[in-house]
């Protein structure tokens, strides 16, 4: 595990905001039962070639990038909460974690900590996006975009209403979708699940690319 000092403060994220201890409750308590939290990489793994470098922004204990790893891919996750980063340390002792806020992750900083500075696919699903500091969507895809190699492609998840923890903003898709092509971001396909249900306003899944 790396800790990233950032070289600006960086502001609080909704996800900070609130009170968030029921989270690794309940994955814990889905682990132990044996339930299936493996989705999200499952269509992630179906975007890839063999072998592919994954960023997983905002990876929580890491499950998704964990997944991923498992079935062959170089994954690096970056998380910001240090209870999430320690249990990612429990969880998945060989999943290389970056201990940063993704607003900080730059080519540098992940050349400095040993990692790929440029991915195949950057993974930023489970509400990131809803949870992360207020008015830095736009900085945050910007920031992803500069992480994503030629013909590489990001891989969004949200709630866009009525998101599950009590911090996370309603998120309307258009306005997200406006935020993605205002800094260069297109999208290529959109469902309403990580199994490819046609795409409603309950959940997004986008997949994003460049240009
Ligand atoms: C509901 S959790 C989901 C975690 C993980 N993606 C998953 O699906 O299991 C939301 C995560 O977004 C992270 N997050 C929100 N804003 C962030 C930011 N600016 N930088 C890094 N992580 C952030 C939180 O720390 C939290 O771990």
């Amino acid at each position: 595990m790396n800790d990233a000092v950032p070289a600006e403060p960086l502001p609080t994220t909704r996800w900070e905001s609130a009170d968030n201890t029921g989270f690794a409750a309940h994955f814990r308590a889905l682990i132990e039962s044996g339930a299936d939290i493996e989705g999200e990489a499952r269509l992630a793994d179906a975007l890839l070639q063999r072998g592919s470098r994954v960023l997983d922004a905002g990876a929580g204990f890491g499950r998704v990038g964990a997944a991923l790893q498992a079935r062959g891919h170089h994954v690096v996750a970056a998380e910001k909460d240090p209870d999430l980063v320690a249990m990612a340390a429990e969880h998945y002792p060989d999943l290389a974690v970056v201990r940063s806020d993704i607003l900080a992750l730059t080519p540098d900083l992940l050349r400095e900590a040993g990692h790929p500075t440029s991915y195949d696919l950057v993974v930023l699903v489970g509400n990131v996006m809803v949870l992360l500091a207020p008015d830095t969507e736009r900085r945050v895809l910007a920031t992803v975009r500069d992480l994503v190699a030629n013909g590489g492609r990001i891989l969004v998840g949200f709630h866009p209403v009525d998101g599950p923890a009590d911090s996370a903003r309603d998120y309307p898709v258009e306005e997200f979708l406006a935020d993605a092509e205002s800094v260069g971001l297109r999208l290529q396909h959109r469902f309403g699940s990580y199994d490819l249900a046609p795409a409603t306003n309950d959940y997004c899944v986008a997949v994003l690319v460049k240009g």
